[in-house]
């Protein structure tokens, strides 16, 4: 009954993973499409043939549903709503953010999640505004904390009950409420109450807070990003150690005329062309999108063909271990997530020891890149280099005899011995034309090494265009001109 999860592949702390919720199983990371049985644009079986192994309902609905409420407890949830895959359920928290008030208690909507068969069960928690002070934030923490522990009581550690993180703005609250997720044993994590923090672009203030709850959160658990339903931001969030995602935004985007794509999304009506592979933008032009009878659903399914294609294509970045790629891709589509990426950028050494040791390549894309983990891991390292008394670091042309060790110069990692020169890092990454950004971080991998190794005396030769910045970064190291 319990939920389990495991990782296969990682890259930066984003995994490809497995969660299995009793018997069935979802690939992670994983877009489940939010499911409001009273609008369903698209069906979840339709869903399921688009290769959508999990969906979320809300269960409050069901529960004060007239129409639904007494079929769904005799006939249960996955056969009303016709989908065999993992169904999550969502308590009232939701309406609980948006009215104020709801008239169900925890254990009730948990007791009802339970009966109707429902995979994974939601508490009430209380997902407590960004705007809100420290004081009333730290009450709100505690009554959600008191009701995750009633959860665990009354349902037992095994029920398959999500353990929610709160704590609002607040990065200590937000570590303090992983860390009693983490030992009432919860092992699936939604991390709570961002959906105003995306719906108005924070993307930084996004990043301080999961990761903050990550940083005291089990790194075997499931994390999901509640409400996170636009697909140019899973990459920046499947960086950061988050495994799902729940969609409402391709229903709500269907109902208000807009087409998502991954670098933003677009008013249907202002779009002349449908930059598109999907079923619906092939066999449509934009102008008959506009106009068709049936908008909203084809705009709903498009907007779930993208969705779940940005999602396929994480993981086969996981794969190949070019998250960072996709990341800086995706964040340049937006200023406030760019800030957001920066932000992430600025934890890589917290970041680099969930990162994994070899990958694929290493494009360099800007002075972004600089910052990345590998180079983080890479200038780590470099402490442990054994080098003689007299060390040349040669920017260009080869050995010199007159020294007892040349070590060879790759931006933006800094100092390697010949040794290393075809393994990941070094071999592997692709560089335009050096540029001072990635040559000044060379350049502190470089001042790394020498002040690890205090004994020994360096020399650079470099060509008279980086002298200048070798004199910045080093002071009066000893530079010699490279032979023309
Ligand atoms: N949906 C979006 N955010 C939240 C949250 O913080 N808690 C719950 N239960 N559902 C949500
Ligand atoms: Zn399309």
């Amino acid at each position: 009954m319990a939920i389990a999860f495991e990782s296969l592949y990682s890259d930066i702390a984003g995994r490809n993973g497995k969660l299995t919720a009793g018997k069935k199983t979802v690939r992670t990371p994983a877009l489940l499409p939010v499911i409001n049985p009273h609008l369903q644009l698209v069906t979840p079986k339709e869903m399921r043939a688009m290769g959508v192994e999990a969906i979320i309902t809300n269960a409050y609905i069901f529960s004060q549903s007239k129409q639904y409420r007494e079929r769904v407890l005799s006939e249960g949830l996955h056969k009303v709503l016709d989908f065999d895959g993992v169904i999550m359920t969502d308590s009232g928290s939701f309406q609980l953010s948006v009215y104020g008030q709801v008239s169900i208690t925890n254990t009730e909507t948990l007791s009802f999640q339970r009966d109707i068969g429902s995979d994974i069960w939601v508490p009430l928690d209380i997902p407590t505004h960004p705007s809100t002070d420290r004081a009333t934030t730290e009450q709100e923490l505690a009554i959600t904390m008191q009701r995750l522990a009633e959860a665990k009581e009354v349902f037992g550690p095994d029920a398959p009950i999500a353990g929610p993180v709160q704590g609002g703005i607040f990065e200590d609250l937000r570590e303090r409420a992983g860390r009693e997720v983490t030992d009432l044993k919860f092992s699936f994590c939604p991390i709570g109450a961002v959906v105003p923090l995306m719906e108005s672009y924070r993307y930084r203030d996004l990043v301080k807070v999961v990761l903050a709850a990550k940083r005291t959160l089990s790194p075997s658990a499931c994390i999901h990003l509640f409400g996170a339903g636009h697909p140019s931001m899973f990459a920046l969030a499947t960086a950061m150690g988050c495994d799902l995602f729940d969609s409402a935004a391709y229903a709500l985007y269907a109902k208000d005329g807009r087409y998502l794509t991954v670098h933003g999304s677009f008013r249907i009506g202002e779009l002349t062309d449908l930059p598109c592979a999907c079923s619906v933008c092939r066999s449509h032009t934009a102008e008959e999108l506009n106009t068709a009878p049936d908008r909203e659903r084809l705009l709903a399914l498009h907007n779930l063909y993208v969705t779940l294609a940005e999602i396929s294509r994480i993981r086969q970045a996981i794969v190949d271990g070019t998250l960072w790629e996709l990341v800086d891709e995706r964040c340049r589509g937006h200023p406030q997530l760019l800030s957001g990426y920066r932000e992430l950028l600025a934890h890589a050494p917290a970041l680099e020891r969930h990162d994994r040791a070899t990958k694929r390549r290493f494009f360099y894309r800007g002075d972004e890149s600089c910052l990345r983990t590998e180079v983080v891991r890479y200038q780590e390292m470099l402490k442990r280099i054994q080098v003689g008394k007299t060390v040349l670091i040669a920017f260009e042309g080869g050995v010199r005899d007159e020294f007892e060790d040349t070590l060879f110069f790759k931006p933006p990692f800094g100092p390697y011995p010949k040794e290393l020169k075809e393994t990941f890092p070094i071999g592997p990454s692709e560089l335009p034309e050096w540029d001072d950004a990635m040559v000044r971080q060379g350049l502190i991998g470089v001042r790394r090494l020498m002040d690890t190794h205090p004994e020994s005396r360096f020399t650079i030769s470099c060509s008279a265009r980086w002298e200048p910045l070798v004199r910045q970064v080093l002071g009066d190291i000893e530079v010699m001109h490279d032979p023309v």
